[in-house]
């Protein structure tokens, strides 16, 4: 995981409350506490019996390791997995397709938006694209530039955004801090949207989140997939 100074982070907490948005709501989620990102994983391999899995940002291989599957590719520019590159610049070299991608790299909307798209590039029929960290319970947690250590980035946009996409299929689990869920398939509910992206606060999404995100508990996601 990327380094934060003691500076840095006071900084960029000043400036974010005061050049952007200083909003003190809260939310609670109802994350299962008994089945994480690996959990998931394992049902959707089995399920589908998937056999090839493409991890963006594996970091100290916490989950990577875990994976149990045929073939899988960790991409990391600084530490674990098994390919040392920038999410771009493994997708401009890369030319093979995966059945399951699990997007966990710079949390940022415009890099987990190309990530996203380049996914869809190289993604089997009947495969599955994971988004992690769509879900963040406080401004800070959603700040960028980053100014916490626990830190979930602005993911949540590129769901959001992506949820007006007609030929993409979207929902958002509960669980384990937020996880998208993306088809390339036919959109059954478009979001409905006129605000420029980049102009969405944390507000916004406080109030909006189950809309935007297209919420669903693990026990709906277990009838849906
Ligand atoms: C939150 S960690 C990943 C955690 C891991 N996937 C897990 O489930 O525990 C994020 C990782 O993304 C990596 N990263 C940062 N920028 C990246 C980029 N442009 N492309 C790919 N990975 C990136 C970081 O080096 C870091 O190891």
């Amino acid at each position: 995981m990327e380094k934060l100074g003691r500076i840095e982070k006071i900084y960029n907490k000043f400036y974010y409350k005061i050049f952007i948005e200083n909003f003190s709501g809260k939310l609670t989620y109802k994350f299962p506490n008994n089945y994480f990102r690996w959990d998931l994983i394992e049902y959707l391999i089995k399920k589908y019996n998937y056999q090839s899995y493409l991890e963006i940002g594996c970091d100290k291989n916490q989950l990577f390791s875990k994976i149990n599957i045929m073939h899988k590719i960790g991409v990391d520019p600084v530490s674990g997995g098994n390919i040392r590159k920038t999410s771009d610049v493994f997708f401009k070299d890369n030319n093979e397709k995966f059945d399951l991608i699990f997007i966990d790299g710079l949390h940022i909307y415009n890099q987990v938006k190309k990530d996203i798209l380049n996914s869809i590039k190289f993604l089997n029929d009947n495969g599955l694209i994971l988004v992690h960290d769509c879900m963040p319970d406080n401004l800070g947690k959603q700040a960028v530039p980053r100014y916490k250590m626990q830190w979930n980035g602005d993911v949540w946009k590129a769901i959001v955004d992506l949820r007006q996409n007609e030929n993409l299929e979207i929902f958002t689990c509960e669980m384990d801090q937020g996880i998208g869920i993306i088809q390339n398939k036919k959109n059954t509910s478009i979001l409905k949207f006129t605000k420029p992206i980049n102009e969405l606060k944390f507000k916004d999404y406080y109030e909006n989140y189950k809309e935007y995100l297209r919420v669903i508990s693990l026990e709906e996601l277990k009838k849906i997939f």
